[in-house]
C-alpha cells in the first residue's frame, strides 16, 4: 500500500526499463569511462538482428527515427516541390524530416484505426506526390493492402513508419516488410527503448546503396552525449520508486538543468532541424537496444494481454475503445472520451499518470501548424480523435492489478 502511494501507475517515465537494463546501462557507463572504444560490435549485431527478424536484406541503424526518416528522404532525393503524404494525428518528428529535406508534407485524414484513411489518400494525391509514409499508430497496423494498391497505381514510394509497431502483424506478416522501405524508433517510450535510436530496413538494393552512400559520412554521437543518455535509465530507476517522496522534484530539477533532455526539442515545433539529426547510433545505445530486442516477444505478449484486459473490462458506454485487431501490439491502448483532458487531470490526482499522444493532431502542443503545412479542418477525423484521446499503459511494468485499477477508475 505504501509502495503504491510512492510509485505512480504511469504510462511514460522510461516504461520499458527493468532491473537487467539498469545493470547493463551501469556496466556500459563504466566501460565507456574505462575505455574510449566500448562494445564496437553492438551496432552490427543490432542491424543483423533486425535483418534476420524482418527478413530484410539491408539494415542501417541511426540515433533516432528522425535521422532514419531524414536519410530516407535524402536517399529518395526529395527536394523542393516534392510532396510526401503522411497522416495527421502524428508527431512533428514525422513531417519535420520531410521539411528538413526540402519536401512538403501533405496530410491525409485517419480511419477508425487512427491510421491513413485510404479513401482520403486518393483525394490528396497530386502530380507532385512522390512518397507516402504509412504510420502504424500506437501499434495498430494501417490498411496496408489498400494503401499499397493506391501507391502502386500512382507510382508512389511506400515508407512504413514502424516507430510504434515493431512486432505488429498485418494479415499474419510483420509490418515493416510491405513497403519499399521501413524505419523504426527506439526512443524512450517506444516498443523497445535505448533512450535514442532508430533503424532503416529495406530489400531494395537501389535504396540501400543510396542510404549507404549517405550513411558512411554521418557522424557518430560523442562519448559525452552517449554517457548522458545512458544516465536516463539509471536516473529513472531512482525517480520512479520515489516519485511521490522526492522523485518528481528530482525529475523537475533534472529537466531544468538539462540532465534529462526532451524527446522532441522546442525548435522542432517551429520546423527547425536540431544539429543532432542525422547521426548514427552509438554502440553503447545499440547494446541496450539489442538487449531490449531480446525481450521483444515478452514485451508484446504482455502488451496484448493488458490490452485484452482493457477490451474485456472497459464498457464502451464509458469510453470509445480502439480497433480490435489480432496482429496489433498496442504500444499504448487508446480510448476516446469527450472530456479527455479532464479525465487525464483527474486521474493524475489519483496517482494514475495516463498518456495524451496525440492530443495535438501534430504533437506536441506548441507545434506551429503553418510551419508544418497543416491546414486546420483539413483532416476532421484526426482533429476529433486528437480532442478525445486518452492513452492507457500496456508496458511491461504495468501489472494486471495496475490495469484493473485503471479500469476501475474509468468505471467510477
Ligand atoms: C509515429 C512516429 N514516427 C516517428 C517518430 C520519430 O522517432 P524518434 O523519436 O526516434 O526520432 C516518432 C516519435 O517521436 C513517432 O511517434
Amino acid at each position: 500500500m505504501l509502495l503504491f502511494r510512492l510509485r505512480p501507475i504511469s504510462i511514460s517515465l522510461s516504461p520499458n526499463v527493468q532491473r537487467d537494463d539498469v545493470w547493463l546501462t551501469l556496466k556500459s557507463v563504466l566501460k565507456i569511462l574505462a575505455t574510449p572504444r566500448a562494445i564496437p560490435s553492438a551496432v552490427a549485431n543490432l542491424e543483423n538482428a533486425f535483418k534476420e527478424y524482418l527478413g530484410a536484406k539491408y539494415a542501417f541503424s541511426f540515433n533516432s527515427g528522425r535521422s532514419a526518416l531524414y536519410t530516407i528522404m535524402k536517399a529518395l532525393d526529395i527536394k523542393e516541390g516534392d510532396e510526401v503524404l503522411l497522416q495527421a494525428f502524428t508527431c512533428n518528428a514525422v513531417p519535420n524530416p520531410v521539411l528538413w529535406a526540402g519536401g512538403k508534407p501533405v496530410y491525409v485524414d485517419v480511419d477508425s484505426t487512427l491510421n491513413v484513411d485510404p479513401s482520403d489518400l486518393e483525394k490528396k494525391i497530386s502530380d507532385k506526390s512522390r512518397a507516402i509514409i504509412v504510420q502504424h499508430t500506437l501499434g495498430v497496423p494501417a490498411q496496408i493492402d489498400k494503401i499499397l494498391e493506391i501507391a502502386r497505381r500512382h507510382n508512389l514510394i511506400v515508407i512504413e513508419d514502424c516507430a510504434h509497431a515493431l512486432g505488429a502483424k498485418y494479415n499474419g506478416t510483420l509490418v515493416g516488410t510491405f513497403g519499399d522501405i521501413a524505419f523504426f524508433s527506439f526512443g524512450r517510450d517506444k516498443v523497445i527503448s535505448s533512450v535514442w535510436g532508430g533503424m532503416v530496413t529495406t530489400n531494395s538494393e537501389n535504396l540501400a546503396n543510396k542510404i549507404g552512400g549517405i550513411y558512411k559520412d554521418l557522424p557518430k554521437p560523442s562519448r559525452s552525449w552517449t554517457l548522458k543518455q545512458l544516465l536516463h535509465p539509471l536516473l529513472f530507476s531512482v525517480i520512479i520508486p520515489t516519485y511521490y517522496i522526492f522523485g518528481k522534484y528530482l525529475l523537475a530539477f533534472l529537466r531544468i538543468v538539462r540532465g534529462v533532455g526532451l524527446a522532441v526539442s522546442k525548435i522542432e515545433r517551429m520546423g527547425e532541424q536540431p544539429t543532432m539529426f542525422p547521426a548514427r547510433m552509438p554502440d553503447a545505445l545499440a547494446e541496450l537496444a539489442l538487449h531490449q530486442f531480446g525481450k521483444l516477444e515478452k514485451y508484446n505478449t504482455h502488451r496484448k494481454e493488458i490490452a485484452e484486459l482493457y477490451f474485456e473490462n472497459i464498457n464502451p458506454a464509458y469510453a470509445r475503445l480502439p480497433a480490435r485487431y489480432e496482429g496489433a501490439i498496442y504500444l499504448r491502448f487508446n480510448i476516446r472520451h469527450p472530456n479527455a483532458k479532464e479525465v487525464i487531470q483527474d486521474a493524475k490526482r489519483k496517482h494514475i499518470l495516463l498518456g495524451d499522444w496525440y492530443k495535438n493532431i501534430i504533437d506536441p502542443i506548441g507545434t506551429d501548424f503553418s510551419k508544418m503545412h497543416y491546414t486546420p479542418d483539413s483532416c476532421p477525423n484526426a482533429e476529433r480523435a486528437a480532442r478525445e484521446i486518452i492513452n492507457l499503459p500496456t508496458h511491461i511494468n504495468i501489472s494486471s492489478k495496475n490495469a484493473k485499477r485503471i479500469v476501475q477508475y474509468i468505471r467510477d
